[in-house]
């Protein structure tokens, strides 16, 4: 049962259309809701319908509010969601996005909450959320590193002297101490409209810093025990109280394997139960990206040669619309047949994850991913394919938290010897022990259920302290 308190807050949440960012959102949520606290929680409505059902006991306390998504030309009907769309569409999704400023307005008149935590999307809702008398928080799914590299305020809006990609392959100048954490050529060079502005007129970065701007508070998936120097510097560049909510760890083990009763997970579970012990690599690249035709060949040759077993969890096309989709090489599937099990539909993780067959994660590196994996104290080979993906792979490599595949800064490409090397060096060969190593270090520091609690009590102590005058004392 949730606690009741009499001081609880009414939140509301407002995450981009994304599962990447909608999923921590709910995680929050969630944990805000076990207080006490009222959360509503928007986005459209094939979205809401979607996303994984919360518990019978928070029903009561979370309510899911659906407004309907703006039709744009370009965006395909009936998406939603950038899962539903391939890169180059994802651009008309924010222009879709950005016309709910009307509905969100009228919306947070009628809900007067205390707070609203929005997502860096929705740049314009801070001014708005404030001119209501409003407390504002944003609420990132990107690290504290990442958040960082965007640049301060003056910066991300503006006065950034970064203007060419390869600006952007070395840290920026407001980083004081001694780094690798940049773009690769290549990674930067495939969403530089994320700097550069695009069908929604308005480029990521600059969403990043009115975002931030406009918040009176900034919160993000982090942690002082990973990236301490990060989030000083953060909150240093930004003059306003920075508040990590903690790593959002999955339930453990027990809690979800016993859960899943799916007929997929059945499938999945009698293979994994055939294979030893730390022998399996998971692959998979997350839900809003896939790899190129040529990068998937090298993968399925890389997986081949490495002689590991294998799950890949292999998104072959982004939406119905994607009319670019791949496949796997000639006869793979028969050649790795037994040793290789490759799941092309929606496949649960976590539970995949908790098998102890599973040794490591072949991953693109999204933090959601990355966290899950180390929680279940899974070594890390790294990939990235877009967004801040290239960051989060340097903030690793630096870390020892992961190994990436080595690529050539350039053009990112990269051989099928080079992945079958990487796999065998994080899972079996010696020199490799380190990531394994650190897999179990970080697990205590990203899974400890005690600390997630502290982050969350503090970020919430804060905001019940400010929430709004004319509210706080009813
Ligand atoms: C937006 O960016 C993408 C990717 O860089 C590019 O392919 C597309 O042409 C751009 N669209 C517009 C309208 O500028
Ligand atoms: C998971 O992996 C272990 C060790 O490889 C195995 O013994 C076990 O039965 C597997 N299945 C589940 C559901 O935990
Ligand atoms: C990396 O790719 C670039 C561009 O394709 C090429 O000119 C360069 O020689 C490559 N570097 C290495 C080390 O292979």
């Amino acid at each position: 049962m949730a606690e009741i308190v009499d001081h609880e807050l009414h939140i509301v949440m407002f995450p981009w259309l994304a599962f990447g960012h909608m999923i921590p959102f709910i995680e929050v949520a969630k944990h805000m809701a076990r207080k006490g606290h009222r959360i509503s929680f928007v986005s459209t409505p094939q979205n809401i319908d979607r996303l994984p059902r919360i518990s019978p006991e928070l029903t009561t306390l979370i309510d899911f509010v659906k407004i309907p998504l703006p039709a744009v030309e370009n965006l395909p009907e009936n998406a939603e969601a950038t899962s539903d769309l391939t890169y180059d569409k994802v651009q008309y999704l924010k222009k879709a996005y950005d016309l709910l400023r009307e509905p969100m307005t009228r919306l947070l008149e009628s809900l007067a909450p205390d707070f609203v935590i929005y997502d860096f999307v929705p740049y314009w809702l801070g001014p708005i959320a404030r001119n209501l008398g409003i407390k504002t928080a944003m609420f990132s799914i990107y690290i504290a590193a990442t958040l960082v590299f965007t640049g301060p305020t003056w910066a991300s809006m503006g006065g950034d002297h970064r203007k060419r990609p390869e600006d952007f392959t070395v840290p920026p100048e407001w980083v004081p101490f001694k780094t690798h954490v940049a773009f690769p050529y290549f990674a930067i060079k495939r969403i530089f409209d994320a700097v550069e502005g695009n069908a929604s007129g308005v480029s990521d970065m600059h969403r990043f810093g009115a975002a931030e701007e406009g918040a009176d508070i900034i919160t993000l998936r982090s942690s002082y025990e990973v990236e301490p120097e990060w989030l000083k510097l953060l909150e240093e560049l930004h003059q306003k109280p920075v508040f990590p909510v903690g790593q959002l760890p999955p339930p453990s083990a027990g809690d979800c394997n016993s859960r899943d009763e799916t007929k997929s997970w059945q499938r999945i579970k009698q293979w994994l139960d055939l294979q030893r012990k730390s022998s399996v690599v998971y692959v998979a690249f997350g839900s809003e990206a896939k790899p190129s035709q040529d990068e998937l060949t090298k993968i399925a040759l890389g997986l081949e040669k490495s002689g590991l077993p294998f799950f890949w969890v292999l998104r072959t096309q982004l939406g119905s619309s994607d009319t670019d989709s791949v496949k796997l090489p000639d006869g793979f599937e028969e050649r790795v047949k037994g040793r290789g099990f490759v799941w092309t539909t929606w496949a649960p993780q976590v539970s995949i994850l908790a098998n102890d067959s599973v040794g490591g994660i072949l991953t693109h590196s999204g933090w959601g991913s990355v966290v899950e994996a180390l929680c279940f104290e899974r070594a890390l080979i790294l990939f990235a394919l877009l967004s801040d993906q290239g960051l989060n792979v340097r903030f690793m490599e630096e870390k020892k938290m992961g190994y990436p595949i080595p690529r050539n800064e350039s053009d990112g490409s990269f051989t099928s010897d080079d992945v079958a090397e990487s796999l065998r060096l994080v899972l079996v060969e010696e020199e490799g022990k380190v990531y394994r190593d650190k897999a179990k270090e970080m697990k205590e520091v990203l899974g400890n259920p005690h600390l997630q609690e502290q982050y969350m009590d503090n970020l919430l102590n804060h905001m019940k302290a400010n929430r709004p005058m004319t509210r706080s004392n009813k």
